[in-house]
């Protein structure tokens, strides 16, 4: 049997960044992580996800996560699922007084090097028709509008723009 080059999954997941702030690292979350990512959530959102959201969708097993960190101390997040043939991503966040420094490009890049490394040939997300921020900054890194999905959050029945990436390699 030929042995894999591959790196362990863990080894890919411990990545090292640079941003505006220094030396970001980026690693899996665990449930450890719930309180920090928590703050964080509430602190983003209007309808923030709960804990037992956030446990229940860590637990599926396509689930996938990256905890932003700066000197060990979380500033940001993102969970997605990698899909058989796509990923798609279900919460990006960054800590407000960490925001415009390049935390959550980092985070996604992170992402799409994910995507190519598994051979998905897409990136999809949901963004809120009013989050101009979050439709920047997925532009910035190559994300497209696909369309609208009218009322699509339960909360309060705002539209989400669909936007996606097309993988090349
Ligand atoms: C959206 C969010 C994740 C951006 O994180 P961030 O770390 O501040 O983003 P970055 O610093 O990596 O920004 C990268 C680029 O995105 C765009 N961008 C980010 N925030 C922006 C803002 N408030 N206004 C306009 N453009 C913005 C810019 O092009 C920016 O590049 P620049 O700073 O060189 O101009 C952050 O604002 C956030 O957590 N918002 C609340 C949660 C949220 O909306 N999540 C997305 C749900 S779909």
């Amino acid at each position: 049997m030929e042995r894999s080059t591959e790196k362990p999954r863990e080894e890919r997941e411990s990545r090292d960044f640079s941003v505006s702030e220094g030396r970001l690292q980026l690693r899996s979350v665990t449930s450890s992580d719930l309180e920090d990512i928590l703050a964080i959530e509430k602190a983003s959102f209007a309808y923030p996800w709960s804990p037992r959201f956030f446990l229940q969708e860590l637990r599926v097993p396509c689930a996938r996560s990256l905890l932003a960190m700066i000197e060990g101390k979380p500033v940001g997040y993102v969970i997605y699922w990698l899909l058989p043939s796509e990923i798609d991503i279900h919460n990006l966040a960054v800590d407000p007084a960490h925001r415009r420094q390049g935390i959550g490009r980092s985070l996604l890049l992170a992402v799409i090097d994910e995507a190519k490394h598994e051979g998905r040939s897409r990136i999809t997300l949901e963004v809120r028709r009013s989050n101009e921020a979050a439709q920047r900054l997925y532009q910035s890194v190559g994300f497209v509008s696909q369309g609208i999905r009218r009322g699509y959050y339960s909360d309060d029945g705002e539209d989400a723009v669909i936007m996606a990436l097309e993988i090349r390699r």
